[in-house]
C-alpha cells in the first residue's frame, strides 16, 4: 500500500488500459474513470491473440490494466456448458495471455474474476457466518463456467502482478439492465430463496480503481460483508420500488429442472478488504444506500 503524494503509480501518471468495452462492467469503469478525470484507453485487442495486447500496450503505456472481459454466455452460464472451446479461448487462454503481457511489460493487472467457485459445505454450512477465505481452494465445479474459472484462479495465483477481485452476484443501481441480479430475480417466473455474497458495483467499482492506485495485488474476496437472500432482495424491492410486486418461490431441486449446470451458493469472507476500506457497506445496507433508496426517489410521485 501507500499511494505517492502525487497520485501516481510509482512514477508513472495514472493512465488505464481496460479491456471488456461493450460489456457491462467494462462500461461502468469507464463511466467511473469519466467521472474521476483519469485518463483510459478500451483495449481493441482479443485477449486470447497475445501480439494485439502487445500492440493496445505499445500505444497506450498504461499504468496499470484493467480486464472486464470475459465470456458469462447469453441468456446465461448454461452456453458454456455447449460452447466450452470457446470459454476456453476467452476466460483461460484468453486471461492468462493478458496477465502473461502485463507481468512482462512490469504493469499490475486488475483482473475481474467471479467468487462463483465455492458452494457451502460442511465447514461453510449456509446460515453459519463462516465464509470462504482468499486462500482457501475452490470446491464449486458443477459449471463448466466455473471449473475453469477456478482452474484459472488457481494459475494466475503466481503472477505476482495480478490482483485477483471473486465478484458475486452484481447488482447495480440501474434496475432495468437485464444483466443485474435485482433485474433477473424480479424477471425470473419462480425463483429460490438461498442467502449469498454479493457485489454491490456502485459500492466496488470505486473501491478497485483506488485498488490499482495503491498497486494491491493478490487474490481478494469482492463482495459487500455478510450475505442477503432473494427473498430479503424482493421484500426490498416491494418495499421501495413497487408495492405491488409478488413472487413465486420454488426449490433447488425444482429450479435443477428448467437449468443445464447447477449454480454456486455461498458466503465469501470480506474481512481481508473491509481491512483494507473500513468503510465497506454491509451487503444490506449497500443494496439500501446505492440501490433502493436511489430507485425509491425515481419512483416517488
Ligand atoms: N455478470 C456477472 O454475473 C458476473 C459475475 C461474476 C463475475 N463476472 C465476471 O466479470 C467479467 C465481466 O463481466 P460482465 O458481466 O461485464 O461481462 P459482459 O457484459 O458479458 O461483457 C464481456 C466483455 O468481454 C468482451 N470479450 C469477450 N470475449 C473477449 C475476448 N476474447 N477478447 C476481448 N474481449 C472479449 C466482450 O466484448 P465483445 O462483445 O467484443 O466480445 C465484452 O465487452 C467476466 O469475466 C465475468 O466472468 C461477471
Amino acid at each position: 500500500m501507500g499511494l505517492p503524494a502525487n497520485g501516481c503509480a510509482g512514477d508513472k501518471q495514472l493512465k488505464f488500459l481496460i479491456y471488456g468495452r461493450t460489456g457491462w462492467i467494462g462500461g461502468l469503469l469507464g463511466k467511473l474513470c469519466e467521472a474521476q478525470s483519469i485518463p483510459f484507453v478500451y483495449g481493441s485487442g482479443r485477449l486470447e491473440n497475445r501480439s494485439s495486447l502487445e500492440a493496445d500496450i505499445a500505444a497506450v503505456n498504461p499504468s496499470h490494466v484493467f480486464n472486464a472481459a470475459g465470456v458469462t454466455g447469453r441468456p446465461n452460464v448454461d452456453w458454456c456448458e455447449s460452447h466450452k472451446v470457446e470459454t476456453i479461448r476467452t476466460n483461460v487462454v484468453g486471461t492468462l495471455t493478458l496477465a502473461d503481457v502485463c507481468r512482462e511489460k512490469g504493469l499490475i493487472l486488475i483482473n475481474y474474476a467471479t467468487g462463483c467457485i465455492f458452494e457451502y459445505d460442511s465447514i461453510h454450512t449456509l446460515g453459519s457466518g463462516v465464509g470462504f477465505k482468499e486462500e482457501d481452494t475452490p470446491n464449486f465445479i458443477g459449471s463448466y463456467y466455473s471449473k475453469t474459472k477456478a482452474m484459472v484462479e488457481d494459475l494466475l495465483r503466481n503472477y505476482e502482478n495480478v490482483c485477483t477481485l471473486r465478484v458475486r452476484m452484481p447488482i447495480s443501481s440501474d434496475l432495468s439492465n437485464p444483466r443485474n441480479f435485482i433485474t433477473k430475480i424480479t424477471r425470473y417466473e419462480k425463483v429460490v430463496d438461498i442467502p449469498n455474497s454479493m457485489t454491490i458495483l456502485d459500492e466496488l467499482l470505486p473501491i478497485s480503481i483506488e485498488m490499482a492506485k495503491r498497486n494491491l495485488t493478490g487474490i481478494w474476496n469482492f463482495t459487500n460483508p455478510g450475505v442477503v437472500s432473494h427473498n430479503e432482495i424482493l421484500e426490498m424491492y416491494r418495499d421501495y420500488v413497487d408495492p405491488s410486486f409478488t413472487w413465486k418461490n420454488f426449490t433447488l431441486e425444482e429450479q435443477a429442472k428448467v437449468i443445464v449446470a447447477p449454480r454456486s451458493n455461498n458466503e465469501l469472507d470480506a474481512s481481508k478488504l473491509k481491512k483494507e476500506f473500513p468503510q465497506l457497506l454491509s451487503i444490506k445496507d449497500s443494496l439500501v444506500k446505492y440501490v433502493f433508496q436511489p430507485n425509491a426517489k425515481l419512483a416517488a410521485p
